[in-house]
């Protein structure tokens, strides 16, 4: 399987991605939703597809909250590991999200937009893998990019260019000249199905539902009043 960073340059993300469309906001909801959770408590969170550590480093700001950052591609590994040294509440370990085998469990399972990077054919594998991850009334939290709901592939194709296209258009408001670039190779993987997997929320739910996962909370993030954009789930296994 190819890395993430054969078409997605390690350091213009890092530099440009920061400022992405709705992601500061969606830490934000994730990081309340966990304080409403676990309030003080001592918790441990293993992250999945961490990439360059945005999102790593927001939630690591609850110093109640101990991370494990995975990361599969070595250049963002790398990345990870120097962005975040020195983190006292974040440790690392390179790895695949399907076949990560631990023999700790964690209070919270987190992926910011890495989801949609598992193959639609590992889903159940990795849905798998996460349940054996999580304690006893642990949670699994995804913020991700959802597409307006399809029933062809040219309907597919047509969500993909809102969502993506929506995200060019701002990015080029914020002169993120950059970013624009990147979306674009997003959107062309996107549809190829080369790496990125974005689906709508009816098809996401009937995933997490057909393997045994339910939804406690579902946020939509914007941009307002569409059934696209970025999305915080908050589920467990049943
Ligand atoms: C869009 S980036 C998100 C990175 C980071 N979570 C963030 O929000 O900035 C997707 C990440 O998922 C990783 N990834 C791809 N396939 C994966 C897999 N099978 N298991 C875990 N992570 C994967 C990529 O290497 C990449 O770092």
């Amino acid at each position: 399987m190819a890395d993430y960073s054969e078409y997605s340059d390690v350091e213009l993300y890092h530099k440009f991605h920061k400022s992405h469309v709705f992601k500061p906001e969606a830490a934000e909801y994730v990081k309340r939703s966990i304080r409403k959770l676990f309030g003080k408590k001592k918790i441990t969170a293993l992250e999945i597809g961490a990439g360059t550590g945005h999102h790593t480093k927001r939630i690591s700001e609850l110093k109640n909250v101990c991370i494990l950052a995975t990361e599969p591609d070595p250049k963002y590994f790398a990345k990870l590991t120097e962005y975040l040294k020195g983190r006292k509440n974040v440790k690392f370990l390179k790895g695949r999200a399907e076949s990560l085998v631990m023999k700790r469990k964690f209070d919270i399972v987190l992926s910011f937009d890495s989801h949609h990077h598992i193959p639609f054919k590992n889903r159940k594998k990795y849905l798998s893998n996460i349940r054996k991850l999580l304690k006893t009334g642990g949670k699994y939290i995804i913020e991700d990019e959802i597409i307006s709901d399809y029933k062809n592939n040219s309907q597919r194709i047509n969500g993909l260019k809102k969502l993506h296209n929506f995200v060019i258009a701002d990015s080029e408001r914020k002169g993120n000249k950059a970013l624009v670039y990147l979306e674009r190779i997003y959107l062309k993987k996107a549809i190829a199905q080369q790496g990125e997997y974005k689906t709508s929320c009816k098809k996401l739910e009937k995933e997490l539902s057909e393997n045994g996962f339910k939804i406690d909370k579902k946020k939509h993030i914007g941009p307002a009043g569409k059934d696209w954009g970025v999305f915080v789930y908050v589920t467990e296994p049943i």
